[in-house]
């Protein structure tokens, strides 16, 4: 079964969670995002646009590794695999959607932050969890007490991250990867302005390169 982690791989550990309400800013937004060593995508479906951006950038871009976030319900799983998403991300886990995503093998990544939640999420075979929102439900020292507890669990805390604290999650042995809107503003996807997207992306590729 392939995972998240896996799919990443050597790649950045960083995952833009991305707001796209224009299907045309796909191309030169994920090439903004690529050539500045960001290859993990994630577009999340809070747009009516999100699954034609899945598809075309996965498209434009076959080496990166595109997926689909804020998935909800259990039917987008396979309509998100449909659009050639590689993985999917919901806030929340429950067990429709677990089973959704078993049932086509697609790596999914949902949000468990309390102790009932993880286990639950383990016990569906789930060993790769979303941790949001992170700055809210603890961050990194509820990340420390887990690390004991759950030694076989992962997370890529979103919520709250930024270049000034994200090596201190992605320096936690139970942090895989770590992901946010920080990565690719909103504001600078509106307003398609790529130079200074593909600057902001660089940027923090360069502090998790230190
Ligand atoms: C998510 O869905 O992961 C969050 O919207 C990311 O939170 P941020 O906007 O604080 O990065």
């Amino acid at each position: 079964k392939t995972t998240l982690s896996a799919l990443i791989g050597k790649a950045a550990p960083l995952i833009p969670v991305l707001h796209v309400e224009n299907a045309d800013h796909a191309e030169p937004l994920a090439e903004a995002l690529v050539s500045a060593g960001i290859v993990t995508l994630e577009v999340t479906l809070r747009t009516a646009a999100g699954l034609e951006v899945i598809s075309r950038m996965r498209k434009a871009f076959p080496q990166a590794i595109v997926g689909a976030g804020t998935v909800t319900k259990p039917e987008q799983l396979a309509q998100v695999r449909d659009a050639g998403a590689l993985f999917a991300v919901s806030p929340a886990l429950t067990e429709r959607m677990a089973e959704a995503a078993a049932k086509i093998a697609i790596p999914f990544l949902p949000g468990a932050v309390t102790p009932t939640e993880i286990l639950t999420a383990r016990e569906l075979g789930l060993h790769e969890l979303k941790f949001f929102p992170a700055d809210i439900m603890g961050g990194i020292g509820a990340l420390k007490h887990y690390l004991p507890l759950f030694p076989d669990v992962s997370f890529c805390p979103t919520g709250g991250i930024s270049d000034a604290n994200v090596m201190t999650y992605l320096d936690l042995d139970n942090v895989f990867t770590a992901g946010g809107a920080w990565l690719a503003p909103r504001d600078l996807i509106e307003a398609a302005d790529w130079t200074q997207l593909h600057a902001r992306a660089k940027a923090s590729v360069a502090v998790v390169a230190k």
